[in-house]
């Protein structure tokens, strides 16, 4: 039963018989035009079978390198410059890399990717659309929409996992890559799925023994299972490396040793894994080192390892995530949320071309509401990438139900108007606004061996989400949602509603019976990211303050009053942001300090808002659970099971976060709730 999580959205469930009668004409044949039987084709052609067999019931034959030409009941699957070598010339112009050209005609199927990489994307893409009964002919070609599709995960070289909520590492164990690496295999397939091209296995917070010889080996072994998959691996490096593992005095970016040091270590790393994808450095943020000891820039110390890898092609993703964790919090006009814009905007210019500044979606750190960071708007000569959270650090750790895909479709379709120009945050990490040939997206994930790879089934659709948006930004969060419904859980048309209803309310539900109005998710921040801790906000040095008094709340971002945030946005967003008349009711309290009697625009008080919604959201999580207990039957014992176990904790949890939000800001502000829900009455 196990399988049922493991595969994920591509189980090939046999499609039930009303659907299968729609496929008229099945292939016969599957002819792959590999090149070695670890490419990508060859994993495609694999896929195709085991597909095909799944869905339809039909086991295909696989020729490679057929000697007979496609017969018109054939599957097709190769790259343009194969089919071309063999069946003449096959031109599709518009094709970029790891693109595909899709051709379904009366059964006859031809899938060519722009690279072997591609004809896997395409194979995934015809299996997806007969999984969901879908055998309408077509003639698509589609391309990514951003050259890097990353995946980041947060696990340590002990095992362990950063803010992972599934269970110990597949990758390492007591300081080494672990023997078994079979599910490091079935990630990959689960990631190749959806075109995401590269993976960092290691945490940001990087342990420098990740740079000895057997580590490197086993990276090696990492990349060598992930390659017929089309999945890279790049690594976070330790910025102290050179001194805490390499024993020199130093590890000034600019000094003769550490360069020659790092320079050596990338060729061994090259060496073993020539298609390594480059490097992720986190540096000078929340403790780990970075090059300000030695008086040099984010930048020096960036293309410090742009160089490096240069020769191999290789990229640097360096993250803006840089901040003071030990700010005055008396200081009125002190604001985290301005540090990335004030450590990187002074830098636009002085990065290498194959340097990415790897920027959180939002300003702060992964909130359940947070505007685009203003960092998008104000590097106009660097590439950028923004970077989303899968794994729920801030949004119930997989213990709640929140589908975070509408989340990412704000940020993603926010127009940050650069220069009065449409700048939708989309376009600027494609590096279609400022002209970037590299550009794109970084999701932390934090899988586990946990079987159900999140510790949770229904988070699952995050990782999706992730995946095809990364893909397409211009998809709709719903129907994508809705695909991964029908892939992952099969076809009646209940279950489909049902998901997709508790999965759309989820968003909203925790927005509001956790932080409201751009206060934050209002979780503790100082242990556990977890649960409710409105207190824990303030009076240290971590920055993501409240600033909420008896009488009033908000961090007053202003420009003449305040942090002067606001005025990190191009006029035409600093002008909405800055005044409070304009500044929608959702992100007010991130922006504006105000009265807790002050009025939205929606006709109530903040403080009357924050009782609301908290009711709201928490009775909205009451009917998860049932809802999803109308499908008894519908979906196999176990994952069925397993849900309802989440469900109804998040019921229970939600009204603990009711409870204590309400009465914090009850007893803090002493102003009754009007309907007499909050307080003894
Ligand atoms: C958050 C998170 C940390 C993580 C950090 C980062 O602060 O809580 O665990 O290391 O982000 O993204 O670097």
């Amino acid at each position: 039963a196990g399988e049922n999580g493991l595969n994920g959205w591509l189980r090939y469930a046999s499609l039930p018989e009303a659907q299968r009668q729609q496929a008229t004409s099945i292939p016969s044949v599957i002819v792959a035009l590999n090149s070695t039987t670890t490419s990508p084709v060859y994993v495609a052609a694999q896929e195709l079978q085991a597909g095909i067999e799944g869905v339809l019931g039909a086991k295909l034959q696989v020729l490679h390198e057929p000697e007979v030409t496609a017969s018109s009941l054939s599957v097709l699957v190769g790259t343009v410059a194969a089919y071309t070598s063999k069946y003449g010339n096959r031109n599709i112009s518009s094709l970029i890399a790891d693109g595909y050209w899709l051709s379904v005609k009366a059964g006859s199927v031809i899938i060519l990717g722009q690279n072997e990489r591609g004809a896997l994307y395409g194979a995934f893409d015809y299996l997806s659309r007969i999984s969901q009964g879908n055998f309408a002919d077509v003639d698509v070609v589609s391309n990514p929409d951003a050259p890097i599709r990353w995946v980041n995960q947060w696990d340590n070289l002990e095992g362990t996992i950063e803010r992972g909520y599934a269970g110990p590492s597949i990758f390492f164990s007591d300081g080494l890559v672990v023997k078994n690496l079979t599910r490091v295999s079935q990630y990959a397939r689960l990631l190749a799925s959806l075109g995401i091209n590269a993976i960092v296995p290691n945490n940001v917070n990087a342990n420098p023994n990740l740079l000895t010889a057997e580590n490197i080996e086993g990276l090696g072994r990492i990349a060598d299972i992930m390659r017929p998959y089309g999945v890279q691996v790049g690594i976070s490096l330790n910025f102290a490396s050179p001194e805490r593992l390499g024993g020199l005095k130093t590890f000034d970016p600019l000094d003769a040793t550490v360069i020659k040091w790092w320079t050596e270590k990338t060729e061994a790393l090259y060496k073993r894994v020539p298609d390594l994808a480059g490097y992720l450095v986190k540096a000078n943020s929340e403790g780990q080192p970075g090059p300000l000891t030695y008086n040099r820039t984010l930048a020096d110390a960036a293309n410090l390892f742009a160089k490096a890898v240069q020769p191999f092609g290789g990229i640097v993703m360096f993250r803006a995530f840089v901040y003071n964790h030990l700010a005055d919090w008396t200081v009125w006009r002190a604001d985290r949320a301005n540090a990335a814009v004030e450590f990187f905007k002074h830098l636009d210019g002085k990065f290498l071309d194959n340097v990415v500044v790897q920027i959180k979606y939002g300003p702060i750190d992964f909130q359940v509401r947070e505007p685009a960071s203003p960092l998008f708007a104000n590097i106009p000569l660097t590439n950028t990438a923004i970077e989303l959270q899968i794994t729920q650090e801030y949004l119930g750790q997989q213990s709640h139900l929140v589908y975070v895909g509408p989340l990412w479709k704000e940020i993603l379709d926010f127009d940050l108007k650069v220069d009065g120009k449409p700048s939708a945050v989309r376009d600027i990490v494609a590096g279609r606004r400022f002209n970037k040939k590299l550009g794109g997206y970084a999701g932390v994930v934090n899988v586990g061996t946990n079987t159900s790879w999140l510790g949770s089934h229904l988070a699952m659709s995050n990782l999706y989400a992730y995946g095809r948006l990364a893909w397409n930004p211009k998809q709709d969060a719903q129907a994508l949602l809705q695909d991964w419904i029908r892939l992952s859980f099969g076809h009646d048309r209940s279950v489909l509603d049902t998901i997709t209803k508790i999965s759309m309310e989820s968003w909203p539900a925790y927005e509001n019976y956790s932080g409201n109005l751009g206060i934050q998710t209002l979780t503790d921040i100082l242990y556990t990211h977890f649960g409710p801790g409105p207190a824990s906000q303030d009076n240290n040095g971590w920055g993501q303050w409240t600033r909420a008094t008896s009488t009033h709340i908000g961090m007053d971002r202003t420009i003449a009053n305040g942090t002067g945030n606001a005025g990190q946005y191009p006029p035409e967003v600093a002008k909405v942001y800055d005044n409070i008349e304009t500044t929608p009711d959702n992100l007010i309290l991130w922006f504006h300090h105000v009265p807790y009697t002050h009025r939205l625009h929606s006709g109530k008080t903040v403080i009357q808002h924050f009782y609301d919604a908290h009711y709201e959201g928490a009775a909205v999580a009451q009917t998860f659970a049932p809802a999803w207990e109308s499908l008894r039957g519908k979906i196999d014992a176990q994952r069925f099971d397993e849900v309802l176990f989440r469900l109804k904790y998040q019921a229970g949890h939600a009204i603990v976060w009711r409870d204590n939000i309400c009465g914090f800001y009850h007893n803090l502000s002493g102003i009754p709730d009007e309907a007499k829900r909050v307080g003894n009455h």
